[in-house]
């Protein structure tokens, strides 16, 4: 690759993977005052996967890394580096990117997790094309891998309802562009954060705090932000790449609520059969959910190469941003 001023990180392969147990909404009706009905009505949740016992983060990413590069058509050690996208990594360290090329069989390159909660992948994609753009690595895998089971209060139904376990991955690739948003590959990022919201979405223990802690949410507070900064974000991000809602294809929404994603996409002016949505079958699976949506995607033949593809996402931090993509 000589001229480096035109690389684009360019989508190669792209898997997911969903632990096996399946938990319809009815499940939490035995041991909390909720409704199949008020979960469906407020969040269009319908089911979410969890881990099994013993199965970790790292483990759910490994098998949407061994799916992405099998797309790709890739061996691990056809990869620079892994940027993991997590709120829930394994261990306090290593970083469960290590693990996951530990368990890949990579040799070489690096390997870091990403800690922006929901806005997670986005964040990963971000770094990982300035890794591609700058010359840094030729090829990285981005993952996007959560437990979220296990940081719930099983007892507050405003919470742990909404969670869910799932892990996807992307392969992307340096190759020459024009610098044109004809381009394949990512055009455009747009990344945010303002810590003056933090007691709106957190996790009440760490490290340095002597416990795991839960998850706590002030529910209506985040979709009050969500809708506005989601749909200034991708905003700001398609100006950045000269484009304009005209020519999206797809948005590929975080899949925390779909009343967020259907007034976000009203605000964006995109219909919502150019959304695609997850979040009946997968709940909130934070970093996870926009590769587990690009791959389900794909797979629905939805996303298809040359299609222009806007994915948004906010979460704890607050953080939140949006990258565009020519798939
Ligand atoms: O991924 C990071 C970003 N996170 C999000 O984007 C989540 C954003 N927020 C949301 O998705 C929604 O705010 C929720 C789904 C969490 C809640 O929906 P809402 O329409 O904002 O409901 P609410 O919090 O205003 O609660 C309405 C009522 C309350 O009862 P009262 O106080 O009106 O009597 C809640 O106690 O619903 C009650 N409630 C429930 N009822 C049955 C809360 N959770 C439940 C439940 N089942 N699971």
């Amino acid at each position: 690759m000589t001229d480096t001023g035109n690389v684009r990180a360019v989508v190669r392969g792209v898997g997911h993977y969903l632990p096996e147990r399946v938990v319809e909404n009815a499940e939490f009706e035995a041991t909390l005052d909720t409704s199949d009905d008020w979960i469906r009505s407020r969040s269009g949740i319908e089911r979410r996967h969890f881990a099994a016992e013993g199965q970790t983060t790292s483990d759910l990413a490994v098998r949407a890394a061994r799916a992405a590069l099998e797309d790709a058509g890739l061996g691990p050690d056809d990869l620079d580096a892994i940027v993991l996208a997590t709120s829930t990594a394994d261990l306090t360290f290593p970083s469960a990117a290590t693990m996951v090329q530990e368990a890949l069989g990579m040799t070489r390159g690096f390997a870091f997790d990403v800690q922006a909660v929901c806005a997670g992948f986005v964040y990963a994609l971000s770094n990982a094309n300035a890794l591609i753009r700058s010359g840094q690595a030729q090829r990285v895998l981005v993952i996007g891998a959560e437990t979220f089971s296990r940081i719930m209060d099983w007892t507050d139904r405003g919470t742990c309802v909404l969670f869910g376990d799932g892990a996807g991955a992307l392969v992307l690739e340096a190759q020459a562009g024009t610098g044109e948003s004809t381009d394949r590959g990512i055009l455009s990022s747009d990344l945010n954060s303002d810590g003056r919201y933090r007691d709106l979405l957190y996790v009440d223990g760490g490290i340095s705090t002597g416990s795991s802690g839960v998850l706590r949410m002030q529910g209506k507070e985040v979709f009050r932000h969500a809708v506005e900064k989601l749909s200034a974000t991708a905003d700001t991000a398609l100006e950045r790449a000269g484009l304009t809602h005209a020519d999206v294809d797809w948005i590929v929404p975080h899949q925390a609520n779909i009343r967020i994603i259907q007034a976000t996409a009203k605000k964006l002016d995109m219909p919502m059969d150019k959304v695609v949505v997850t979040v009946q079958d997968h709940g909130n699976t934070s970093a996870a959910s926009i590769p587990l949506a690009l791959s389900v995607g794909k797979a629905r033949g939805q996303i298809r190469q040359g299609d222009l593809v806007v994915t948004e996402a906010i979460g704890g931090g607050l953080a939140w941003g949006a990258v565009v993509i020519r798939w």
